[in-house]
């Protein structure tokens, strides 16, 4: 057995894997390299579903990155036309099975595109997403025989069906005022999208056991309504699978806070089990206020009405007691441990000044590297720690329809915002969060939106405030 410079570690601080004589019995345990192979007609919430995947893959540690083959597309188009002063024409016709030349132009750009995920991963890259339509099982069959020829890369392919008209047409709307269309009167361009997605139907195949048994693959039917998973073999398609299998389309609103003030926070120790200040608990009463006005107004488009909020706090006395004024017969509330602050081993209930002064070189690697710095003591933990023990938070957050208050602690509020606003782990420890701030967290179907409010003390109030990070 080997252990040290010749072993890898896939998630560095989370997992390491010793490496003994035949690497490649284990190929399949944690899964070295995977390529996540997207499939499915256009419209079809493909490039939701890679964007958020790629959100929760690189949060957890792995090196993720998206490939997108309509990117290359219209980059290669741009260039050709630079070179030559022919404009090419990428309307629905480029994208008929039975145009021979763009077939073969669109088969290339996908296999360019894959050779650049390939050499992505050969270079120290975890997971590439192939984001295209990949749409018939000889396109498939070239991927899989191409990454076959590496020795380290598992595939997954996920194919996105959707049946729902209300999604379908939001998701053609939000397709027009994409790059393929944005200059374009929106009549005709509904009318060649239309066109486009027909020819595609013409050629689709939807994938089938019988493809290539060996095949991984999960199909998400109607955005996780539905999932089918087949021959789930490595870690990380197990993660991908649970991950999507939880995710809804709910309009609901996410809230973020820390805790109150402390009696520790006025004297600048960490950790610790302190109670509210007055001060913190003025906060509390507010809050509470607060949101009860918030969770009123706030109007899912379907029903009009709110969908239902659920508070979720720590088990630390200060974040109980942050939740302390919400009505339990009006809020659904729930003290967990995964949200308790980080904790400091040793250095609990010490001022940063106190660490620093008795320990001091730990004081120093912290402060070079934040992330992975793991407290001394029993129990320590670093911030790759706290995102390990976050991971069922997260997924419980994606499979609610509810919205949620999470009343948490700073550093875990740096690792949820990295998760939702897709922060690089290493940036988010450094992330300003102060006390008496509120943020307020709304998926959408191009991403996550933040509005960030402060209390003020003297007025009494929330106020909105600017919400860059
Ligand atoms: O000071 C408040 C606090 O929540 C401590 O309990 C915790 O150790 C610290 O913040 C986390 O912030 P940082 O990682 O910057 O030390």
């Amino acid at each position: 057995m080997t252990f040290g410079p010749s072993s890898w570690t896939p998630v560095p601080g989370a997992f390491i894997q010793k490496v003994g004589k035949d690497v490649h019995a284990y190929k399949n345990e944690i899964g070295p390299k995977a390529v996540v192979v997207m499939v499915g007609l256009p419209a079809r919430g493909k490039s939701y579903i890679v964007k958020k995947l790629k959100r929760y893959i690189s949060w957890l540690g792995f090196k993720t990155k998206v490939f997108n083959v309509g990117n290359r597309r219209r980059t290669c188009a741009a260039e050709t036309e630079v070179k030559t002063g022919c404009k090419q024409n990428h309307s629905s016709d480029f994208f008929n099975p039975n145009n021979e030349d763009a077939r073969s132009l669109r088969d290339q750009l996908a296999m360019d595109t894959l050779n650049e995920v390939i050499s992505w991963l050969n270079d120290g890259g975890k997971v590439g997403i192939l984001d295209a339509t990949n749409s018939t099982k000889e396109r498939r069959q070239r991927i899989i025989d191409r990454c076959s020829r590496e020795r380290d890369i598992n595939v997954l392919f996920v194919e996105s069906i959707c049946t729902d008209p209300e999604v379908l047409a939001r998701n053609m709307e939000l397709k027009l005022s994409g790059p393929d269309y944005r200059n374009q009167q929106s009549e005709s361009a509904l009318r060649d999208f239309q066109a486009r997605v027909a020819n595609y139907e013409k050629a689709y195949e939807t994938i089938e056991d019988d493809d290539d048994e060996d095949i991984q693959y999960c199909k998400i039917i109607n955005v996780g309504k539905k999932v089918i998973a087949h021959n789930i073999q490595t870690f990380l398609a197990g993660q991908c699978v649970f991950y999507l299998m939880n995710m809804n389309l709910a309009e609901r609103q996410i809230w973020l806070t820390r805790h109150g003030e402390s009696l520790d926070n006025q004297i600048g120790r960490i950790g610790g089990d302190a109670a509210l200040s007055p001060a913190g608990d003025e906060y509390a009463e507010a809050l509470s206020t607060f949101m009860a006005e918030q969770q009123r107004n706030f109007r899912c488009s379907k029903t009009n009405t709110p969908p239902p909020l659920t508070v979720w706090t720590s088990m630390l006395r200060r974040a109980v007691e942050t939740a302390e004024h919400f009505n339990p017969h009006e809020f659904d509330i729930k003290h967990m441990k995964f949200l308790n602050e980080i904790y400091a081993g040793i250095c609990e209930g010490m001022t940063y000044e106190e660490i620093q002064e008795a320990y001091p070189e730990d004081y120093k690697a912290r402060s070079a590297n934040k992330f992975y710095y793991r407290y001394p003591g029993m129990g320590g933990e670093s911030y790759c720690d706290v995102i390990q023990r976050l991971c069922p938070v997260i997924v419980e957050l994606e499979r609610t329809r509810n919205s949620v208050l999470i009343v948490t602690h700073r550093a875990l509020m740096r690792s949820l915002l990295a998760y939702l606003m897709d922060i690089p782990l290493r940036q988010m420890t450094k992330l300003d969060i102060p006390l008496n701030t509120l943020y307020c967290i709304e998926p959408k179907p191009y991403g996550n939106v933040l509005t960030k409010y402060q209390y003020s003390h003297d007025t009494k109030t929330f106020s909105q405030i600017e919400s860059n990070l």
